[in-house]
């Protein structure tokens, strides 16, 4: 069976910087055809509950300090393994810490509490990785976890060129490049004002679809795709709960991580070609404390039914395997009336999304003609669909809204994405 395309999701767009011949390879390297790999799990058999949150917790008070204990405690992550096997709900327990700062844990273990399963998942620089299938996942995504950031601009650009175009490590790179410039360029005094092209594309994407739902959200939201969270950290403004940000990019999220953690961005913009300058500048985010980001997949998420009031999901659907898996765990995890701000450039790239999952992007000669709009509506419209959602409805949506990602000094791409605002319906208008 095919495995999840772990990365190939955040290369899916052609003009992310991997236009023409690179994109093919770097996928093919992140996202091989795999057999099921073997989970790891059951390595403790003998697994005691001593050292799990509750345990340590009793005499200590930092539990009640920790941030991701706060997170971990209030949305109570499920195993994924097992909601993958058979859709069971059992709760992860916190198995070991290896670092920790006084109110975060930097590093331990996560365990399934049930006895079949114990599945295991680590929690590597702040940031807990909960997937179903652990072992493809660190494989894919080693490069990210064991990468160091303390080398020089001068050795990292000299690795940079031993490696080359289209490396995995050039990969790497890019996308940090175009995504944390969009997240967190405006708050780096280097960049230049007037520069051609404006970071924060994907904040004013965020902030039209929370115009059209007007009153603040009470209750916990999750920023599906965060990329490097800077959409989170905005979330939080408008939530007065615990904002989740999760993304499958490690890199990505350890850079969010850091903001989180450190108030730092550090990141490589990339200047033309293999040619990357380090830049380091402070964040100090509003909200930060409510923020959290996990390594979940937004097809198959890791939380019960009606767990967030609030979510977003911009430009992720034609990044991920299952479009349509992806819209049902939106639909699942939100609350009655529980609204998202979603959108969508429909990109679609088949290292990220095989045809035959697109919405759209194919068979002109249907009554659609192709286009994802008229798909999206009509799984949202109910109805006859083979493939249609019940439970969200369509409040708002607007077209051709721009979205720019900057690839390097002298190239940028605009998207004109779909924009809507959903809602979930309350239970008794559900037939
Ligand atoms: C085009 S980027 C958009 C990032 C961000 N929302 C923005 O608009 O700036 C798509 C993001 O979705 C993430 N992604 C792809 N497949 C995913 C999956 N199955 N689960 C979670 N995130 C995924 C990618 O890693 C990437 O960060």
């Amino acid at each position: 069976m095919y495995i999840g395309w772990l990365c190939a999701g955040w290369s899916g767009h052609r003009g992310h910087g991997f236009i023409h011949g690179h994109d093919r390879r770097v996928a093919g390297w992140q996202g091989q055809r795999l057999d099921r790999a073997p989970q790891l799990c059951g390595a403790h058999s003998g697994s005691s509950r001593k050292n799990s949150a509750a345990g340590l917790s009793d005499g200590n008070n930092w539990r009640v300090k920790l941030i991701k204990l706060l997170h971990f405690e209030k949305l109570q992550p499920l195993c994924p393994r097992c909601r993958q096997a058979g859709g069971s709900n059992s709760s992860l327990d916190i198995r070991s810490i290896s670092k920790k700062t006084h109110d975060t844990v930097i590093e331990g273990v996560l365990v399934c509490t049930n006895r079949e399963c114990l599945g295991e998942y680590p929690i590597i620089d702040g940031v807990p990785i909960i997937v179903a299938d652990l072992r493809t996942y660190v494989s894919q995504n080693i490069i990210s976890i064991m990468s160091r950031s303390d080398l020089s601009e001068t050795t990292e650009s000299l690795l940079g060129d031993c490696c080359g175009p289209g490396s995995a490590f050039d990969s790497y790179r890019q996308h940090l490049s175009t995504y944390t410039f969009d997240h967190y360029g405006d708050l780096d005094p280097a960049e230049r004002e007037d520069s051609p092209v404006v970071p924060g594309s994907v904040l004013d994407l965020l902030k039209a679809g929370f115009s059209e739902m007007g009153e603040r959200v009470d209750g916990p939201a999750i920023d599906a795709g965060c990329a490097v969270g800077r959409t989170s950290f905005e979330m939080a403004k408008t939530v007065d709960d615990l904002v989740l940000g999760v993304d499958l990019n490690f890199a990505m999220l350890r850079t969010a991580s850091l903001v989180l953690l450190e108030g730092r961005v550090v990141y490589p913009r990339r200047r033309v070609g293999i040619a990357f300058d380090k830049r380091e500048f402070p964040a100090a985010l509003e909200g930060a404390s409510k923020v959290d980001f996990w390594a979940c997949d937004a097809t198959c998420l890791p939380f019960g039914d009606e767990s967030f009031s609030l979510a977003a999901s911009l430009n992720v659907l034609d990044c991920v395997q299952s479009p349509f898996d992806h819209l049902k765990e939106l639909s699942r995890i939100l609350k009655p009336y529980g609204g998202a701000v979603f959108s969508a450039p429909y990109d679609w790239n088949v290292n990220a999304t095989p045809v035959e999952a697109w919405l759209g992007g194919h068979s002109q000669r249907s009554e659609s003609q192709g286009a994802s709009e008229i798909m999206l509506r009509s799984i949202l419209a109910g109805g006859e669909h083979p493939h249609a959602i019940q439970e969200l409805e369509l409040v708002y949506e607007a077209e051709a809204v721009p979205w720019s990602l900057r690839l390097h000094n002298r190239s940028f791409m605009k998207y004109l994405v779909h924009l809507l605002v959903l809602r979930k319906k309350p239970q008794s208008s559900q037939p």
